[in-house]
């Protein structure tokens, strides 16, 4: 599905100049100081097509493409549909042992708009790839070897996970906590597909411990009922 709009209107930039950047959700918006009132208003459905055809009909469309246009479709070639960055593992040499290779949009400017994005995992035996969420897609995890423990947590409070053993697949729902584990003695590499260009990745104990500038040690200790002692021991392990 084509996403939710988040602002009032974002007029594709004309064709002259329009080269969409990588990161972009969509097509470039103008400035909005320089939209006017023609940019609300197509005339191109206002006169018949020929419906001199063999069909006898005529479709004339007013999508996007028509109104108010597109960036030139002519410098696209087949190596912008083509991504090869997730063809070798990541060093697992990490304190978690483990390795996330994103293929989102900012990795792959071909996704731009067709709201999908994979990312390889690998881990080490015992690896981990640290609790997180996506605000902005479920994720399939698709094992492809090795053994993973797979887990997430519902609002409810309830923890779901599988060992996902070759060829097996894990859903996580959008925006739940998860994880993946690897519980085996070798190396183990998942494919993980999302329904989002740029899924967006909260990792639970850097997004907690590790914010700049600091969350208050007051408001960590508080909530998660410990001495402010303790908070400061997770901070130096995840300020940057
Ligand atoms: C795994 O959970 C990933 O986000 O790629
Ligand atoms: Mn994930």
């Amino acid at each position: 599905a084509d996403p939710e709009p988040i602002q009032d209107f974002c007029v594709a930039v004309p064709h002259a100049g329009a080269e969409a950047s990588p990161a972009y959700p969509g097509f470039p918006c103008k400035p909005a100081s320089t939209v006017v009132s023609d940019d609300f208003f197509f005339a191109g459905l206002a006169g018949a097509g020929s419906t001199d055809n063999r069909f006898g009909f005529n479709v004339t469309a007013g999508n996007v493409e028509a109104f108010p246009g597109l960036p030139p479709a002519s410098t696209v070639v087949s190596d912008d549909f083509f991504f090869a960055g997730l063809a070798g593992a990541g060093s697992t040499d990490n304190p978690f042992g483990s390795s996330v290779k994103p293929g989102n949009v900012e990795a792959f400017p071909g996704l731009n708009t067709l709201g999908v994005a994979i990312n390889r995992v690998d881990l080490a035996p015992g690896g981990v790839n640290p609790l997180h969420s996506h605000p902005r897609a479920a994720e399939l995890v698709h094992a492809i070897t090795g053994q993973m423990l797979v887990g997430f947590v519902s609002t409810a409070g309830k923890y779901y996970s599988k060992v996902l053993g070759e060829g097996e697949t894990f859903v996580i729902p959008r925006g739940l906590m998860h994880f993946q584990y690897n519980p085996g003695n070798v190396s183990a590499r998942a494919m993980t597909v999302f329904n989002s260009q740029l899924p967006g990745v909260v990792v639970a104990a850097p997004a907690l411990f590790g914010a700049d500038p600091d969350i208050p040690d007051a408001v960590l200790a508080k909530s998660f009922q410990v001495d402010a002692e303790i908070i400061k021991l997770l901070k130096s392990k995840f300020k940057k």
